[in-house]
């Protein structure tokens, strides 16, 4: 049977497909004036007389904060809960629309009496609390750019992206809470200034956890008392729909992380128009919950942009799944009454493990949808989420009077919509609208692509590939939340994204068609790892191995792993220096190295001492090799080991990576 929802929902898509279809171009224009508010409406909708440079709505003027905020409150519906924040302590806050537009006025309005003018950088550094969210908007509402920084990057990654984007200010707090113990960020970003030569003036701190802290004078200032001082309404200005909205840093093939640079009237249309078509986004009845951290794409799109400009309701939680227990999510669905949830494989593999029972023992009766993203999503995961978060067609709950009160809308079976996209596309690109039904949706795929933007999988010449074998992800038109440059660096954005083939984006994704033409993703084909979800780079790790005194020469792969997807192994030569470290102590100092210049998510989970690498008779490491004995095989593979100049390194490889 179909639900009356169902039937719309399915109706509706395929209007949205035959528009597209239609005509792209018509079809994003039409989206762009119907999802976002324009001060001065756009006559022209993509400028693409400088590939790979595109320009859209490029003569309208708008405002992100506007749109995620104020229009809201300017259509009556001020009251409406826009954020329901849970700290991992079990403080709560509800912050309606109108108290979020008096905060990140009051925000808005400190950023500009501390000097940040349209066009500034500001560095944001916090946990996943309303502050993140309030300080992205402010920054967007003046038209200062954010560039915001994973709270587990270490000083060295922060001071390099504060360096790169040339911020003038730091908002961060004291600390927040992790598994219930203090996790301080105010000493890394100290440590982050530390050395002279960088462009901050001032820096902002929440105070979350109330630890002691350093103090600077003069360049510290409590975010509270700059922004109690400020009056709580701010006049908007209007930007251009090219203006800078946000940086976001994202390992690249290369060492050097790559400044992702998005602007404002493209992203808004797409972010906007996929949250609400990719989720069914009821803002009057929906409650969202993503589970990304702000410091990743998926925050800022599918938390901040996306469904604050649909004027949806979401929860933010600041802590992780285990604390104090195991069910705290579920619990948070069950107390909120989520009816969206939109998480990656690697928490749904971690649920599984720890088992369902837990699951079990909250109502998850509210959710209608789920979504996934970070990763391909394993089968048995896919099947696992639907039917112990999702398998809830319950008809809701019976009154006092015995009445049932009919629960949100709901499909027949819960939809799974498994979002492929990247920082660089800025929102989703291929995923099964919810419209599809049950049997149309397979379990690993992330199928087709969003209406108005055109996929392929090609070969190695850039012709669309004709068999179901493995080819490579392209994005042959450009699309609004497209990536515009790597800030600071044109021809590095070119070389990266539009060189491999002509005139096409290259994802540096694998992929394939099956017989259907559905697309099913294979996983990166560059040096990029994806552990839990975060992008990581062999590159940038064996840099960071290589740098440390004990390291003559290292090899980073990135092995199957059944929890995070992928973990890092890492293969290191010690120097002469190192004589009479054992193994342990070098892979535990090299461990923390890691960890320090990097951040915890790239601590590799095993290093290996070992006295050579295997090289082909070129000099070219053959990574193939340490990924299989990464991945407990016991043997290596002939062909590959016959290329090697000394065959004879894998015995000693594989013999120390026995258990
Ligand atoms: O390899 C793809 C993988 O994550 C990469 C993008 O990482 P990032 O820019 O950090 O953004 C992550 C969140 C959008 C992609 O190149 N990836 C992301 N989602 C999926 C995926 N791989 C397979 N299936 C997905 N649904």
């Amino acid at each position: 049977m179909v639900t009356t929802h169902e039937h719309e929902t399915l109706q509706r898509a395929h209007d949205l497909y035959a528009q597209a279809e239609d005509s792209q171009l018509e079809y994003w224009a039409s989206r762009a004036r119907d999802e976002v508010h324009w001060d001065t409406p756009f006559t022209q909708v993509l400028d693409w007389s400088n590939p790979p440079f595109a320009r859209w709505f490029a003569d309208g003027t708008t405002n992100a904060c506007y749109n995620a905020v104020d229009r809201h409150v300017a259509a009556g519906n001020g009251d409406r809960i826009a954020l329901y924040f849970e700290g991992e302590p079990g403080d709560t806050d509800a912050v309606t629309y109108a108290d979020l537009q008096a905060r990140v006025s009051q925000t808005a309005n400190a950023l500009e009496s501390l000097g940040v003018a349209k066009g500034d950088r500001v560095a944001i550094y916090l946990p996943m609390l309303v502050e993140a969210v309030v300080a992205i908007l402010a920054c967007a509402r003046i038209g200062a750019v954010h560039s915001v920084v994973f709270g587990g990057f270490s000083a060295e990654a922060l001071r390099s992206r504060i360096d790169d984007a040339e911020a003038k200010v730091v908002i961060t707090a004291d600390g927040s809470y992790r598994r219930g113990k203090p996790n301080m960020l105010k000493p890394i970003v100290d440590d982050a200034l530390a050395a002279e030569g960088h462009t901050v003036e001032h820096v902002l701190v929440v105070a979350r956890n109330k630890e002691a802290i350093n103090w600077v004078e003069g360049r510290d200032k409590w975010f509270h008392e700059v922004v109690a001082a400020q009056p709580t309404s701010h006049p908007i200005v209007w930007h251009e729909a090219e203006h800078p909205l946000f940086i976001l840093y994202t390992s690249g093939t290369t060492g050097q992380p790559k400044g992702i640079l998005h602007t404002t009237g493209g992203y808004l249309t797409q972010v906007t128009a996929t949250a609400r078509d990719t989720f069914d986004l009821q803002p009057e009845t929906d409650v969202f919950w993503c589970t990304a951290d702000i410091g990743w794409v998926t925050g800022h799109s599918y938390i901040v942009y996306g469904p604050l400009s649909n004027g949806a309701t979401q929860v933010l939680y600041e802590g992780t799944p285990d604390t104090p227990h195991r069910g705290r999510w579920w619990e948070i669905v069950e107390k909120y009454g989520v009816t969206i949830l939109y998480t990656a494989p690697t928490a749904i593999r971690s649920a599984m493990k720890w088992g369902r029972d837990i699951a079990d023992r909250y109502d998850l009766s509210s959710i209608r949808l789920l979504g996934s993203v970070g990763e391909a999503i394993n089968p048995e995961a896919w099947d696992w989420y639907r039917e112990v978060i999702g398998d809830n067609n319950g008809a809701g709950t019976i009154s006092e009077d015995g009445a049932v009160i009919p629960g949100p809308r709901k499909f027949e079976h819960v939809p799974i919509a498994d979002t492929w996209w990247q920082t660089e596309t800025g929102a989703h690109i291929l995923t099964p609208l919810p419209a599809l039904s049950a049997d149309e949706l397979k379990p690993g795929s992330a199928q087709r692509a969003v209406p108005g933007v055109s996929v392929d999988v090609v070969d190695d010449y850039g012709n669309t590939m004709q068999d179901t074998t493995q080819g490579f992800l392209v994005i042959r038109d450009p699309w609004p939340a497209m990536a515009r440059t790597i800030w600071g660096d044109d021809q590095r954005f070119v070389n990266t994204y539009w060189s491999r083939f002509d005139g096409m984006y290259f994802a540096g994704d694998g992929a394939r068609f099956d017989e259907d033409g559905d697309i099913w993703l294979l996983g990166r084909v560059d040096d990029v790892m994806n552990v839990s979800g975060h992008r990581l780079s062999t590159t940038e790790i064996e840099s960071s191995l290589v740098a440390h005194e004990l390291v003559a020469e290292a090899a980073v792969v990135g092995a199957a792993d059944a929890t995070t997807g992928q973990a890092v192994y890492a293969f290191v030569i010690l120097t002469e220096d190192a004589e009479g470290i054992d193994q342990d102590t070098a892979e535990a100092t090299l461990r923390e190295h890691v960890g320090a210049q990097i951040g915890p998510i790239a601590k590799p989970k095993r290093i290996l001492v070992t006295t050579d690498l295997p090289k082909t008779r070129s000099g070219k490491i053959m990574r193939r090799l340490l990924k299989d004995a990464a991945e407990g095989q016991t043997q290596a593979d002939p062909t590959a080991l016959a290329t090697l100049a000394d065959p004879a390194v894998m015995e000693e490889i594989l013999s120390g990576m026995r258990p």
